[in-house]
């Protein structure tokens, strides 16, 4: 039986823990044995005995934990343990393997390290955001949490009311706010704030945004310059210097205008881009609030101090980089499920092991040591190429480029076409005026049947096959009817083939219903 090991974050204010007694029952459930460090779960409120009735085996001793287990859950990348005063990483035994976040262009030397213990280790961070990947998306879930807290604690330090009110003692003017960057993080910002009843504006270089944002209720707003921010993946890539001269004159103006400031602008690997200015935080009124959350990253705004609130003539400006940690317990259990899912992707059945699948772009996105090998970074998975599509549609677009390359491929030979001409020309010649025109309906079908469904793109065939299964009903009562008479001739031949092939569809149809639904299942 595989051992999952859960110990302490040892991390300085860290809350989480990469198991809850809900989850460990999950890895329970998988056949996994978990064991977890005593105490673990102390700040988010779950005491040893609750994991112990979960079905874990609970350790005082961290060092047994990390030699008992085959695979470690954490959070946070390893560190030097302050009680041990050994590194996290000497503590996994030679070739374990580790799951956890790993930020690896930032941590070279932590890679290095692991690969020097032979060890196998996923970075959550590295798992990319698509559609399949949805239930192991860690950093989506962290983003999502910390969102919604950005505009927690802004409401916490300003001074008014989020919505507006018509009171007796007067009018209250809603709290009007401004998310830049519409990513989760942002996205979750605009719906909380929304919520809240706030007037909220946003903005975001990708276009594929602009939507979203509308449809949580917030103003998109948009500059002079035409310019695409999808890069690959879905994420943001870096803007031009007129770009961000153009976005920032636009929040210069803003910051005039608003109460609350979120920041969320990112582009993975690189710093925060630098958008509020110490002028513009002198140009808000004062009881203001910035909630800069790329402040780890270098933060957004120049006076952000990763980490901290400061105030500045009377605008507060907060730069937790901890805000997951602010809501611990949610955000364990949300971890703790990406956790289970990951491992449900890499456990393979039949043989009862943990499998390293290279084809498999979930796993090899988040791969980055495999076996004392540093794999990091994957190859380059096929980029966004249409600019405002998201990473979600990614799967979709590979698979209509495929479909291009083959129609490119497609290019009929013209003497293949004048001998089709010639073949249908002597058959109008010869056949009979009786047959020709089911003959004249026949290639029309043919040639109507071929444009509609070799044209449509792969994304669209769930729909297409709903029309297509509609199609084969029609054929199968056809093909029945010339069945009816028991004869042996070309008719009946003709009616029992088209019966067979539209079963195949109809057939081909539910199993392809069912695999589709399975996506979705737990
Ligand atoms: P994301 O990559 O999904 O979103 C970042 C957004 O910024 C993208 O929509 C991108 O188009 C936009 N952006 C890039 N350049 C921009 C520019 N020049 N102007 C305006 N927008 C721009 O990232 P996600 O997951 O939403 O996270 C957002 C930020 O929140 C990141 O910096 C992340 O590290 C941080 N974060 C902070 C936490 C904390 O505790 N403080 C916890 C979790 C996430």
């Amino acid at each position: 039986m595989i051992k999952v090991g859960i110990p302490r974050e040892v991390h300085l204010e860290e809350k989480r823990v990469a198991a809850t007694p809900q989850t460990v029952m999950r890895l329970r459930k998988l056949g996994f044995e978990v064991g977890v460090e005593s105490n673990a779960g102390d700040e988010i409120w779950c005491s040893d005995g609750a994991y112990k009735e979960a079905g874990a085996i609970v350790f005082d001793n961290v060092k047994e934990l990390w030699s008992w287990a085959d695979v470690i859950l954490k959070v946070r990348p390893p560190e030097q343990h302050p009680k041990l005063g050994i590194h996290e990483a000497d503590l996994l035994r030679e070739g374990g393997w580790l799951i956890s976040f790993i930020f690896p262009s930032q941590n070279k030397r932590l890679l290095e390290h692991l690969a020097s213990r032979k060890a196998t280790v996923f970075a959550m961070d590295g798992v990319p955001r698509i559609t399949r990947a949805q239930k192991m998306d860690a950093l989506s879930a962290m983003a999502n949490i910390a969102g919604y807290r950005a505009v927690i604690e802004a409401a916490s330090h300003f001074p008014r009311f989020f919505g507006g009110q018509m009171t007796a003692a007067g009018k209250i003017e809603p709290a009007k706010v401004l998310v830049v960057g519409a990513g989760v993080a942002g996205l979750s910002a605009i719906g909380t704030a929304r919520s809240l009843g706030a007037i909220v504006r946003a903005f975001d270089p990708r276009s594929a945004t602009r939507d979203q944002v509308r449809s949580l209720g917030a103003e998109f707003l948009e500059i002079s310059i035409k310019e695409e921010g999808e890069g690959i993946g879905g994420y943001a890539k870096e803007m031009s210097e007129a770009f961000l001269q153009a976005e920032m004159a636009l929040f210069a103006q803003q910051a005039m205008e608003v109460d609350i400031i979120i920041t969320t602008a990112l582009i993975p690997g690189k710093p925060a881009p630098k958008l509020i200015t110490k002028g513009m935080v002198e140009s808000m009124k004062p009881g203001s609030v910035i909630v800069d959350l790329a402040a780890e990253q270098g933060g957004n705004c120049a006076m952000t101090e990763p980490g901290k609130i400061v105030t500045h003539k009377g605008v507060t400006i907060i730069g937790y980089t901890d805000m997951p940690s602010r809501m611990a317990s949610l955000a364990s259990q949300l971890y703790g499920s990406t956790l289970v899912a990951m491992l449900e992707e890499l456990f393979d059945k039949e043989s009862g092991t943990l499998k390293v699948d290279y084809e498999d772009q979930v796993i090899r996105g988040a791969l980055v040591v495999h076996e004392g090998k540093i794999t990091y970074p994957p190859p380059v998975t096929p980029p966004s190429p249409e600019p405002g599509i998201p990473a979600k549609a990614i799967p979709a677009i590979a698979q209509a480029n495929q479909v291009t390359s083959h129609e490119t491929k497609q290019n009929v030979n013209p003497v293949w076409l004048l001998l089709a001409g010639l073949v249908l020309f002597l058959i109008g010649i010869v056949a009979p005026s009786s047959k020709l025109s089911h003959f004249t309906v026949f290639v029309l079908a043919c040639f109507v049947g071929w444009q509609v469904i070799w044209n449509v793109k792969p994304a669209l065939h769930t729909p297409l096959m709903s029309v297509t299964n509609a199609i084969s009903g029609i054929i199968i009562v056809g093909g029945m009817l010339q069945l009816s008479g028991f004869e042996f001739n070309v008719t009946t031949i003709l009616g029992a083939i088209a019966v067979f092939v539209a079963t195949i569809n109809i057939a081909g149809g539910f199993l392809v219903t069912n695999r589709m639904l399975a996506m979705f299942r737990k």
